[in-house]
């Protein structure tokens, strides 16, 4: 084990994932992801979150590296999803008398892992839990991600322990600290994790951010990604853009097509786009970029324009899951386009416009469907529809 310290007494105990495929097993995360604990030895030994269950024996072995015989006595369970309570059951069989920390919701999920512990302490925004020379204090920020999660203050050292707020995709390539990486590697990576796995959370993610306001932070130190030190702002200023919903100025052009028709229309209302001056533009075919990054883009973009061909008179099915994805997190401050092609009765616009009641996003012109090959009639239509999206958007 390399040691990496935070502080003297505060160590870094993560583990990179470089062979998972799929975060959540939805989420594509070709870079890998880090999970992190850390540890702090003082009068009273504590560690905060643990590990994914994969690299338990090499997290107890170096814990044992740095702490030897000594017990650990409080375990601080931020976040109770298995990404970090992985490790829960193997600690508490080798450090039997250990202390969970939780709040009111915590212990609930405890039970329902089937984590027996046998000394809990139940905190609340808050409590200070003296460790000996360290101060910890505690918040609750539900939601961010799940209803238990909290964060944990290092007061003496002033250490956000912040669970899954403010973490990313992307293992720790020998870099840990931010000032040690190229953060170029972590943009799409860090809106990415934020988009696919709080994104629909994002007015908890603002009450969150608030109510860490009043605390002074030196340090960010995540369950997941690079841990901060010297440009917070970098990774704050980011998460409050994207929890506000404070859009670019773009497109994203989503579109299912099973022999080219329906592309061919998204090219067209692409192409008119450009020559209006939008200069972001994102054209995606459903079956081929994964749903992890449309959302990104739709995250990012003020425009989004759907099409789907009718499949068995219904949408095509990889537009229904997106588009019941987007209800589900249901973004905001997007103006809407549909479009669509049939070539028996239709059922893919007629489904789009069921989404646009549903979503509540301004449509900015009627849906436009074609059967069959474009013809000159409907490819006016799809300019007028690029047209009404353009004069929206650049009209902001
Ligand atoms: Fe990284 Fe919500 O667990």
């Amino acid at each position: 084990m390399q040691q990496v310290n935070l502080t003297d007494k505060i160590y870094f105990l993560g583990f990179n994932d470089r062979r998972t495929h799929l975060f959540e097993n939805i989420w594509p995360i070709p870079h890998g992801i880090s999970y992190n604990s850390y540890l702090i030895v003082d009068d009273k030994i504590t560690l905060i979150d643990t590990v994914e269950r994969s690299f338990i024996d090499e997290y107890i072995d170096n814990i044992e590296a740095i702490i030897g015989n000594r017990a650990i006595d409080y375990l601080i369970v931020n976040h109770m999803e298995p990404d970090h309570s992985g490790a829960l059951k193997a600690i508490i069989q080798k450090y039997p008398d250990i202390t969970l920390v939780g709040n009111k919701k915590t212990f609930g999920f405890v039970e329902s892992y089937c984590v027996n512990p046998k000394n809990t302490l139940e905190i609340y925004d808050g409590y200070v839990l003296e460790l000996g020379k360290h101060r910890l204090q505690f918040q609750t920020i539900p939601m961010v991600h799940w209803p238990e999660t909290m964060i944990t203050y290092e007061e003496t050292n002033k250490i956000l322990f912040a669970g899954d707020a403010f973490g990313s995709y992307g293992t720790l390539d020998g870099g840990i600290f931010d000032d040690e990486i190229n953060l170029d590697f972590y943009e799409v990576e860090v809106m990415r994790y934020f988009t696919n796995i709080v994104g629909k959370y994002c007015q908890h993610t603002q009450r969150a951010i608030q109510k860490l306001t009043p605390l002074e932070i030196k340090m960010i130190a995540a369950t997941h990604g690079p841990i901060w030190r010297t440009d917070l702002n970098w990774v704050l200023s980011r998460y409050n853009k994207w929890s506000s919903y404070d859009l670019e100025t773009g497109v994203v052009i989503v579109y299912g097509s099973m022999y080219g028709k329906t592309q061919e229309m998204a090219e067209v209302i692409a192409r008119r786009l450009a020559e209006r001056g939008i200069k972001n533009i994102r054209v995606c075919d459903v079956s081929k970029t994964h749903l992890s990054y449309i959302i990104n883009y739709i995250f990012k973009y003020n425009g989004f324009i759907v099409g789907s061909p009718a499949y068995n008179n219904e949408l095509f099915p990889n537009v229904e899951i997106l588009l019941s994805t987007i209800e589900h997190m249901a973004p905001k401050n997007h103006y809407l386009g549909l479009f669509g092609n049939c070539s028996w009765n239709g059922g893919g616009v007629k489904n789009l416009k069921t989404f646009a009641e549903n979503i509540k996003w301004e449509q900015v012109y009627n849906p436009v469907e074609e059967k069959g090959a474009l013809k000159p009639n409907t490819k006016e239509e799809l300019i007028k529809l690029a047209d009404a999206m353009a004069d929206k958007l650049l009209s902001e």
